[in-house]
């Protein structure tokens, strides 16, 4: 099932999520939820995706650096905790939260993540360059933060002015 994705404005995208439980674990809902998200993250062309973005407010995210292109690459990340960071990144970054607006995002070049799989495993992955930063732009959302809250102030205002205007026109929900 194809979920609608939340717009910037919805205050779930600006809460903290919370942790999958021992009792979610290896059920068919939570199979359910992340081939959901998945098949909603595909639809809308992105590379990763978190569950507030679907209005889910769980610790829960997926990624796919290729972008369902013919080799897929699916990584799922539940209850994920940054271990490592290293270098710097500095590229355009986009959300499917906040459609239109793409703007440079300081990130790390290198992250090492633990987190538990579908199943309650946990696992460790290093992501370098483009997986690098989707770990880190999802994770993200998962404390509530969005890229364009690592942008300038000035940088940030601009782009909620436009947001606000777009809304007023009927052309954001
Ligand atoms: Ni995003």
């Amino acid at each position: 099932m194809v979920y609608k994705i939340v717009k910037y404005g919805d205050p779930v995208l600006e809460e903290v999520c919370e942790s999958v439980t021992v009792s979610e674990f290896g059920t068919p809902a939570l199979k359910q939820l992340v081939a959901d998200m998945f098949e909603t993250m595909y639809a809308a062309k992105g590379v990763g995706l978190a569950a507030p973005q679907i209005g889910i407010k769980k610790r829960l995210t997926v990624i796919d650096p290729s972008a369902g292109d013919e080799k897929n690459e699916r990584i799922v990340l539940i209850n994920p905790e940054i271990l490592h960071k290293e270098g710097k990144l500095n590229e355009e970054e986009g959300c499917l939260s906040i459609p239109g607006f793409r703007e440079p995002v300081q990130r790390a070049r290198v992250t090492r993540v633990k987190a538990q799989d579908e199943n309650g495993e946990w696992f460790e992955l290093t992501g370098e360059d483009l997986l690098s930063r989707a770990i880190q732009h999802e994770n993200d959302h998962l404390d509530g933060v969005l890229f364009i809250h690592r942008l300038s102030p000035l940088k940030r205002d601009m782009i909620r002015r436009k947001i606000r205007k777009l809304q007023k026109a009927g052309e954001w929900d």
